[in-house]
């Protein structure tokens, strides 16, 4: 038996899985985000250590069996978010997330400061990662800053209290800026611009390895026989990776969670930092994954719905299977700024071309259309790059909805496939991670690609309607920096 605890925004996930790779159970327990001021977004750790160990109670009462033979954990968790700790490994404040737009100066410092940033991290320097986070504190909270004595994301402090181990795996720790994505280990140079070195960062294991055990009272308070290993684990879209068995190159996938991304495995870098794409070592050795991201993709669906006083389902509901025409309305998805391609935190979402006609279906559809057109700018970043995209799958809470994927399906131009579970993929994924960190498995053995259960091809007629859309839509952007 395997756990897989997915540390996301929106929720805590955790799954049972057994040795035949069937999920046994799950449960999930809610997270708030805090917006201090506008573009800051923080969460206070102590709710995803009680949100964890809530869904771990619960899985207890219902099924204590199974869970006393779990062998292994993996963990994921959302990327870039800087936990500070004190030299008695306690929180110094909220952690600071990946969505936060604050440390847009700190990233000019930060690349003028280091100018090798790009060429060794395979990224731009953009506010939601985490070094531009640690010189914000530095110039606004200096006392926090001279107390910090340990850096970590946030799975890797669900870890340490887990585990009682300061431990990170090399995907997630890629979204920090402070990796040599080549050399899948910390960088003394890009650690200094940050007025930090090794001594601050936990140790780096690979996604898949084992990393450390879950603590012996933890263990015997779910019933938990042995003492499990917590392998590295990896950030949600590795683990998202790992979990469709996205692990050669040629699986491209996307994913509709709070966020959205397009990613593509790749067995070398491909880094196209100039237009804002994401380069992650994978949760597996030697892979690398290229991303286009976005800052808002469901949350734009769970904004819409708290607008109109509906539940999304209910939103959904009218719009049927597949569009018949684009909507009337134009939706630029910018709720909290946007990464790929613009690296602009200060831009906003914008709804464009409403009438005394307009009503809440079209600008559903338009909503839902923004989030498509956002990603076939992240779809054309990583053409630039040299990544071509012929198909993809699609994971993440909005694959539940077939009109999304068929939207997306005619805006990529490419055909859009869904598996059965997709929106557990990153706790699955991690589930995986923690076997393979028991077993020592060949990856692909246990990697494989779930079952397909619905293919969204593209309609001739409404890729060219959507073509034509795309140009008038990328006009609306405009630059607040
Ligand atoms: C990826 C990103 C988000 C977070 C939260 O770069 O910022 O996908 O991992 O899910």
């Amino acid at each position: 038996m395997y756990l897989g605890i997915d540390l996301g925004t929106s929720a805590v996930k955790t799954v049972l899985v057994d040795g035949a790779q069937r999920v046994i159970a799950s449960e999930s327990r809610p997270l708030t985000t805090a917006s201090p001021l506008p573009g800051h977004f923080e969460q206070d750790p102590a709710q995803w250590i009680d949100a964890t160990f809530a869904t771990l109670d619960a899985l207890k009462a219902t099924h204590a069996g199974e869970l006393a033979a779990v062998e292994g954990i993996g963990l994921s968790g959302q990327m870039h978010g800087a936990m500070l700790l004190d030299a008695s490994a306690r929180p110094l404040r909220p952690c600071i997330l990946w969505n936060d737009g604050r440390s847009a100066a700190e990233c000019q410092v930060l690349e003028r400061r280091w100018p090798a940033l790009r060429a060794t991290s395979g990224n731009k320097a953009m506010p939601g990662f985490t070094a531009p986070k640690l010189l914000w504190i530095a110039t606004h909270e200096p006392e926090i800053f001279a107390a910090t004595k340990l850096v970590l994301l946030p799975k890797a402090y669900l870890r340490l209290v887990l585990s009682g181990e300061a431990i990170e795996d090399v995907s997630d720790a890629s979204g920090s800026l402070w990796l040599d994505a080549a050399r899948r280990d910390w960088s003394d140079a890009a650690l200094a611009a940050t007025g930090l070195s090794r001594d601050h960062m936990p140790r780096l294991v690979e996604g898949c390895a084992p990393a450390t055990t879950l603590r012996g009272e933890l263990a015997r308070r779910w019933g938990i026989t042995r003492q499990p290993v917590i392998a590295g684990g990896a950030g949600d879209n590795p683990a998202g990776a790992v979990g469709i068995g996205a692990i050669r190159p040629g699986t491209a996938f996307v994913s509709l969670g709070t966020s959205g991304a397009l990613l593509a495995p790749t067995s070398r870098i491909a880094a196209n930092p100039d237009r804002a794409v994401h380069t992650f070592c994978h949760a597996i050795p030697d892979m690398w994954i290229q991303a286009g991201a976005i800052l808002s993709a469901a949350s734009c669906l769970a904004w819409i719905a708290r607008l109109f006083g509906a539940t999304e389902a209910e939103l959904l509901a009218p719009l049927g299977l597949r569009p018949q025409a684009p909507s009337a309305v134009s939706f630029l998805p910018y709720l909290a700024g946007e990464r790929t391609p613009h690296d602009d935190p200060a831009v906003r979402g914008m709804l464009d071309g409403l009438s005394h006609g307009t009503d809440r279906g079209t600008i559903v559809q338009a909503v839902l259309e923004g989030v498509a057109f956002a990603l076939a700018d992240c779809r054309d970043a990583l053409a630039d790059a040299g990544i071509a995209m012929t198909e993809a799958d699609a994971i993440g809470g909005g694959s539940r909805s077939r009109f999304w994927l068929s939207v997306l399906a005619n805006v990529l131009n490419v055909p859009i496939h869904r598996f059965a579970g997709g929106e557990t993929g990153a706790a699955f994924g991690a589930a995986r991670l923690g076997r393979l960190a028991v077993t020592g498995e060949a990856i692909a053995a246990v990697c494989t690609r779930p079952q397909r259960i619905e293919t969204f091809e593209p309609d001739a007629g409404l890729v060219d309607a959507y073509a034509e859309r795309l140009p008038a839509w990328r006009e609306l952007y405009r630059p607040r920096h």
